[in-house]
């Protein structure tokens, strides 16, 4: 059994956004500069030392910085109250320590900067979707609708660079802000209702599960389709990949019958590779010594997302891909076991 060697970020500068908000500039540390190209509104995966847990335990947090737009990386860390993981982060990590991460990953992230965008953001939610706003803004040339909730207008992270913004593009950018402490709770009609002018625009929703129903809803009924809605969940990892062993494919003809062929496209590389009947597609490509992005391994994040060019696959697991994800060929590779003999994938789509 083996564990891959994580990558290292040095922290360049830490920013306090809010009250509760941290920011962690970040640097490549180890001169592996390639392996952290992103899109907007992907994350890291970050190991949080943990005795109790064992050594220690993984968080995703989406990198809020542009790779359109930015030199650094950043990530915003909000504290989750008697959370872990964001309270050690936002309690202990300084300038010039030195984190392990996994590459980053994720698929809610725009297919074009050029589309019109409504963006529907809460709390921490705003993270990802910062990321898409600013990189669309800079490098596409659609419009940019920003629907934004928060408790009260202490805790808005991001006020001022978002104001920046707005008047750094003019038109381009609405912001809608929702303050709890002057509106109340948003609801479904109040939604609706700031919504409905945007109903044809490509919509991207995070934040809490509540305000994620709700919107969701409120979308689907001014007739925004699902397929043009992508969401992006906030859960903690209840595995830790930095320790997740990488287990060896079957043997060919051992189980399963014979291995099918499997050809990987992955950072501008193609390789072909025996694919067991009764192996994860992760597995085989991790054995193989590719550099195939993950997080989760239990198929709950999208980190290992690849696309099918041609053939079939199945998945052991799936709670992330929506309807929308799977006609677009997606495919969890740390829950597929291939169904046809020949395929070809691609992660560089
Ligand atoms: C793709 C992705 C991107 C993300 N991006 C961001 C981001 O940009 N910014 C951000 O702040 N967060 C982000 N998150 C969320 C982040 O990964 C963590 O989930 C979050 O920081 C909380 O982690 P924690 O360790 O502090 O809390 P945890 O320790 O995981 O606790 C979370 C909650 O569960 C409760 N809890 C813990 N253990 C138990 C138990 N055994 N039984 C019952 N309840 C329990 C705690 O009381 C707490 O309320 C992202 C998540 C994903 C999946
Ligand atoms: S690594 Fe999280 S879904 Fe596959």
């Amino acid at each position: 059994m083996t564990s891959r060697t994580p990558l290292t970020v040095r922290v360049v500068k830490v920013v306090k956004e809010t009250a509760d908000a941290h920011s962690l500039v970040l640097e490549p540390a180890d001169g592996s500069a390639d392996k952290f190209r992103y899109k907007p509104g992907q994350f890291l995966t970050v190991r949080v030392p943990s005795e109790r847990e064992g050594g220690s335990v993984a968080r995703c947090y989406s990198l809020c910085s542009s790779p359109m737009r930015d030199d650094h990386l950043k990530v915003t860390v909000k504290r989750t109250a008697d959370g872990y993981g964001s309270n050690w982060i936002c309690d202990r990590v300084t300038e010039g320590d030195v984190l392990e991460v996994l590459r980053p990953a994720g698929t809610f992230t725009p297919d074009s900067l050029d589309e019109d965008l409504l963006l529907c953001a809460a709390g921490s939610g705003i993270t990802p979707v910062m990321s898409i706003l600013s990189s669309c803004l800079h490098a596409g040339t659609g419009s940019v609708t920003l629907l934004y909730a928060n408790r009260d207008e202490q805790s808005v992270i991001f006020r001022d660079e978002l104001a920046a913004l707005c008047r750094e593009y003019g038109e381009r950018l609405t912001i809608v802000h929702w303050l709890e402490s002057v509106q109340g709770l948003p609801t479904r009609t109040a939604i609706q209702a700031l919504t409905r002018p945007y109903a044809g625009h490509r919509a991207f929703v995070c934040g809490p599960g509540p305000f994620m129903e709700l919107t969701t809803e409120a979308l689907t009924r001014v007739g925004l389709p699902a397929d043009r809605m992508t969401l992006e969940r906030f859960t903690s990892l209840t595995s830790d990949p930095f320790t997740a062993p990488e287990s060896a494919p079957e043997p060919e003809g051992e189980s399963g019958g014979p291995a099918g062929t499997v050809e990987v496209e992955l950072d501008g590389d193609t390789r072909s590779l025996a694919w067991p009947r009764e192996s994860r597609l992760l597995d085989v490509l991790l054995a193989a010594g590719l550099d195939a992005p993950y997080s989760c391994r239990e198929g709950n994040c999208s980190a290992c997302a690849c696309v099918v060019v041609e053939g079939e696959a199945a998945m052991a697991r799936n709670e992330v891909l929506d309807a929308a994800d799977l006609a677009d060929g997606l495919l969890l590779a740390c829950q597929a076991l291939p169904v046809s003999d020949r395929l070809r994938i691609t992660y560089d789509g």
